[in-house]
C-alpha cells in the first residue's frame, strides 16, 4: 500500500472545496456541524482549507494505513489537529455504523480510476469498471450535500443522471484540465479510458482530462441546477 500523491489534482480539490464552502457557507451550515470526508490522502489540501476557514471541522477517514499516517503528521504540522481528524477504515462501514452524529455535508476526491479490475498501480484508487462506483455509493449514503470530484473519464453522464434520479441538483462547480498523472497514465488504464471514450462513457484528450469539483444538493432551499453546464465543461477531446 502507498499514499496517494498528485499535487495538481489535490490542489484543485482543496481550492474548489474552499471556494464552494465559503460561497455556500450559510446554506450548508458547516460552521455548526462540520463536514465528513471520504478519502484523506496525505491531508495537505484540506488541512490548508481548515487552517484558512476558522470554524470548519472535518471528520475524515482513509482506507490506506500509509495515507492515514502521513495525513496525521501533515495535519499536526499545520496545527489543525483539533479540527481535522482522521480515522483508518472504510468510509462506508463508518457511515453505516451509526457511531457518529449525522452531518449534512460530505466532501470527497474519491477513488475514480476506471479499469477492468482492481489490479492497478494503487488499488485503493480503483473506482470500479467505469470509475464512478464510489461517487455513486456516496450519492446513495443519505447526505443532503455531496461536494465531490467528477472526472471526465469516469462516466460523468451516468453520475450526473443518477444524482438527478436520487433528487440532487448541481448547485455549482469548478472545472480544471489536468494532465494524465501516474495512476491514469498506466497503460492498462489508458487503454480502458480510450475504450470508454469510444463507447460514449468518457471524455479525454491524448494527454489529459477534465475534473470538476461539484456541489450536489437535495436541499430545496438552495437554488441552482447546473447539471447541463457541468457536463458541457467536462467535454474535452
Ligand atoms: C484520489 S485520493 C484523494 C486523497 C485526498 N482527498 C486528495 O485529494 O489529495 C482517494 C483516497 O481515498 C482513499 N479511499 C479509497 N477507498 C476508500 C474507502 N472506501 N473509504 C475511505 N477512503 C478510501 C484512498 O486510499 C485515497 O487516499
Amino acid at each position: 500500500m502507498s499514499c496517494f500523491s498528485s499535487a495538481d489534482e489535490s490542489a484543485h480539490y482543496g481550492f474548489s472545496v474552499c471556494m464552494l464552502l465559503q460561497q455556500y457557507r450559510d446554506e450548508l451550515g458547516w460552521a455548526g456541524q462540520g463536514v465528513d470526508e471520504l478519502g484523506t490522502g496525505d491531508a495537505t489540501a484540506i488541512a490548508d482549507v481548515v487552517a484558512g476557514l476558522p470554524g470548519l471541522r472535518v471528520r475524515s477517514c482513509d482506507i490506506s494505513a500509509p495515507s492515514v499516517e502521513a495525513a496525521r503528521a501533515n495535519i499536526a504540522a499545520r496545527g489543525v489537529a483539533d479540527r481535522y481528524t482522521v480515522e483508518l477504515g472504510d468510509f462506508f462501514d463508518r457511515a453505516d455504523s451509526g457511531d457518529h452524529p449525522r452531518v449534512r455535508t460530505v466532501i470527497a476526491n474519491p477513488p475514480y480510476i476506471p479499469a477492468p479490475d482492481r489490479d492497478i498501480l494503487m488499488p485503493e484508487l480503483w473506482g470500479g469498471v467505469y470509475g464512478n462506483d464510489l461517487v455513486l455509493q456516496l450519492l446513495k449514503a443519505g447526505y443532503t450535500d455531496v461536494l465531490t470530484a467528477v472526472p471526465s473519464y469516469s462516466d460523468p453522464v451516468a453520475t450526473v443522471t443518477t444524482a438527478g434520479d436520487l433528487g440532487y441538483r448541481v448547485v455549482n462547480f469548478l472545472a480544471m484540465a489536468l494532465d494524465f498523472g501516474p495512476y491514469s497514465a498506466e497503460p492498462k488504464v489508458r487503454e480502458h479510458v480510450r475504450r470508454m471514450c469510444a463507447e460514449g462513457r468518457a471524455w479525454a484528450g491524448e494527454d489529459g482530462y477534465m475534473v470538476a469539483v461539484a456541489l450536489f444538493t437535495a436541499d430545496p432551499d438552495i437554488p441552482g441546477d447546473r447539471a447541463a453546464q457541468l457536463l458541457r465543461a467536462l467535454q474535452v477531446a
